[in-house]
């Protein structure tokens, strides 16, 4: 390694996010190994910086997996196509992988694809496996709000919460769990629960600007790093996601939209 960097480009124990503009705030990125609570309201982006952060790792050969809670495994490849950063070649076991929950649970040997929450110590035991499997460095579980209401009881969410990141740190996995919130709510979770087991929250959200609904992205705690804890506008197109500190509406007002 050179310059503290290492020969993928990110700094030394720093998984890039796929955000060039999120790595500046993070000294470089997620620090590796690390679980982060990725929380907003609905349509705000969560799952775009999900996709854009594996794609990076696919674009750097770090074996990456998106499961999806709540999306069949097809509907995945139709929004993960729309986007610049996706390249087709990027699927592939070495790559990225993209799983829903029904291929996990007939791992798991349940045919009607359902579980019960007292197998929850068994899919964390089969997360594991996978990601052991397919020697994955970067995973995104979209979304862990899904899973939390499947457990629903505060203590198993804890246990389950706890024993995955606990899993996947041990393997040097760095994770993102989506959390669905209400929207424009300073809030980063619906049992309350799922914060204090993660390493880090980022937290999307949105103003309204006149007739506008701009974008934010806050980071609200990242272990082990001293980073800026300010509101950054947040712009998502079909290259993905930039942050900028500066209100851009300027595209928008040319349309006539504001
Ligand atoms: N190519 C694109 N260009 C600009 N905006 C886009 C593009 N694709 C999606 N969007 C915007 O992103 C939104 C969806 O983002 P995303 O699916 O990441 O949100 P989310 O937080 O995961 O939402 P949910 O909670 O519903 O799962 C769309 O509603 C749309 O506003
Ligand atoms: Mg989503």
């Amino acid at each position: 390694m050179e310059g503290g960097r290492d020969r993928n480009g990110g700094a030394e124990g720093r998984c890039p996010t796929g955000v060039a503009d999120l790595d500046e705030i993070l000294e470089g990125g997620f620090p590796r190994g690390n679980t982060i609570l990725v929380a907003g309201g609905s349509g705000i982006g969560k799952t775009t910086l999900g996709f854009q952060f594996l794609c990076d790792g696919a674009k750097r050969r770090e074996p990456s997996c998106f499961i999806s809670v709540t999306e069949p495994t097809m509907m995945l490849k139709r929004n993960i196509a729309n986007f610049r950063f996706f390249k087709p070649e990027y699927v592939d076991p070495a790559r990225l992988t993209l799983l829903d929950l029904r291929a996990i649970a007939l791992r798991m040997g349940l045919q009607d694809g359902m579980f019960q929450p007292t197998e929850h110590v068994t899919l964390v035991d089969t997360l594991q496996q996978i990601a052991r499997e397919l020697k994955l460095k970067r995973l995104v579980i979209d979304s862990m709000t899904a899973i939390c209401q499947w457990l629903h009881d505060p203590v198993r969410i804890r246990d389950f919460a706890f024993r995955l990141g606990l899993a996947l740190s041990e393997l040097n996995c760095t994770t993102l769990l989506t959390s669905e919130t209400p929207p424009r709510e300073l809030r980063f979770s619906n049992f309350g629960v799922e914060e204090f087991i993660s390493d880090g929250i980022v937290f999307l959200c949105e103003e309204e600007h006149g007739r506008q609904l701009a974008r934010t992205m806050q980071v609200i705690k990242m272990r082990g790093t001293a980073h800026d804890r300010s509101k950054q506008y947040m712009m998502l197109s079909r290259d993905g996601i930039s942050l900028s500190s500066k209100l851009r509406l300027d595209s928008l007002a040319r349309k006539g939209v504001t």
